[in-house]
């Protein structure tokens, strides 16, 4: 048996997936979560997926204390993954406050308590947000960071560099993963997005679409300088994301780490236009999705894909999956929720 992990976050998209790839690399995992974005329910589903059922604390880690009282209990930690947050970028527009309170207090909190137990590897979500509009694609680590367009964005920004400036003064070590578009779902269909409300973000928005959730899905502008019109991104698979957890997590335990802090892309390397997506998900759907072409979004930026040489050679990590995958573990995980195989609703 391998050693202890806290995935804060643990029961979200991005977390449960995370953990799946622990346990099935023999870690003990303890998910730390407050459930203001997940469901209990998602214990069950890691648990038919690996046989196990992770350790579960429903904590809120913007109050100090409880989180003490966590890693009191769980003093035998050998490294944390920390993705509790907010991630809504049009709400973080409407509801600052909340999102610095969130994003910033949780990490503060969770880096004290590590500290007072001497636990020193933790590895951070951060989001190629921080890129903001780049001058040059594909975008490097060594690209500059832009300042932030929306509240969400700075708090990534700002985690960052607390987390440099911690790691300087303090035995603490970090990898702050910078995620690309995340997108797919468990090739078990068994977890998946779980959007709260009317979705954000284009792939979810597709599926409940697809499914009748949705009449229409809007294509926020086709007027871009790119080949179609429309925006493109780098849509990366979250079981690859997930893997890439799970490397960065041996790399500290192996004292592998060039720098004390150390930040990496995460993407596949490629972009594809929304209208790229579409095709592909009606591809391998034999479905159609209506659309209509409206306005920009505020704040979005024409294009951005990673440079993902830097995790290839130092992390030996690799995006395997492609869009063809992406969209049809998005269907089947869409199509099991609408069948009440995954939550009775
Ligand atoms: P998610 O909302 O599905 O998961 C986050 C989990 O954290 C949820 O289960 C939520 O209940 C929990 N949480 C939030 N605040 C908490 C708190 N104070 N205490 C305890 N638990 C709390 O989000 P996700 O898509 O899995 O994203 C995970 C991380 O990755 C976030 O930090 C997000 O900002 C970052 N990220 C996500 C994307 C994306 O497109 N999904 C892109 C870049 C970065
Ligand atoms: N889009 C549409 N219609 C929709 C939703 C999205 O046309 O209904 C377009 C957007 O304009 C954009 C593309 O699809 O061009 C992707 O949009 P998403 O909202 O899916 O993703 P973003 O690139 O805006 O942002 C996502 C996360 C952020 C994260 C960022 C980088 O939402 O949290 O990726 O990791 F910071």
């Amino acid at each position: 048996m391998k050693t202890k992990i806290l995935v804060t976050g643990g029961m979200g998209y991005i977390g449960s997936h995370t953990v799946v790839e622990l346990q099935n690399s023999g870690y003990r995992v303890v998910i730390a979560d407050n459930l203001c974005n997940s469901k209990k329910e998602i214990l069950l589903q890691i648990e038919k997926i690996t046989g196990i059922r992770p350790d579960f604390e429903l904590v809120d880690l913007q109050n100090a204390d409880a989180t003490l009282r966590l890693f009191e209990k769980h003093k035998d930690l050998s490294g944390v993954i920390h993705f509790a947050a907010y991630k809504a970028v049009g709400e973080s527009m409407e509801f600052p406050l909340l999102y610095y309170h969130n994003n910033l207090f949780s990490l503060i909190n969770t880096i004290q308590a590590m500290l007072k137990h001497d636990i020193n590897n933790f590895v951070f979500s951060s989001s190629c947000t921080v890129y903001g509009n780049p001058d040059k694609l594909p975008v490097d680590e060594k690209t500059a960071v832009k300042p932030a367009i929306s509240p969400y964005g700075n708090t990534k920004r700002i985690s960052e560099e607390l987390l440099y400036d911690t790691v300087n003064t303090t035995s603490l070590k970090s990898i702050s993963l910078r995620y690309f578009n995340p997108a797919g779902a468990h090739s078990s269909g068994l977890i998946g997005e779980l959007p709260m409300g009317v979705p954000n973000n284009l792939v979810p928005f597709i599926t409940q679409t697809a499914i009748g959730k949705r009449d229409i899905l809007k294509v926020f502008g086709n007027d871009y300088s790119t080949p179609d019109g429309t925006c493109i991104r780098d849509y990366i698979h979250v079981e690859d994301l997930a893997k890439a957890h799970v490397v960065s997590i041996e790399r500290m335990a192996g004292r592998k780490q060039k720098n004390s802090f150390e930040i990496f892309n995460l993407g596949t390397g490629s972009g594809n236009s929304v209208l790229e997506v579409i095709k592909t998900f009606e591809k391998v759907s034999g479905i159609k999705i209506p659309f209509k072409y409206t306005g920009r979004r505020p704040g979005d930026v024409p294009a951005v894909w990673a440079d993902t040489s830097l995790a290839n050679n130092e992390l030996g990590w690799k995006a395997r999956k492609n869009l063809d995958d992406m969209m049809r573990s998005a269907w089947i995980w869409e199509q099991n929720l609408a069948e009440g195989k995954i939550f009775s609703m």
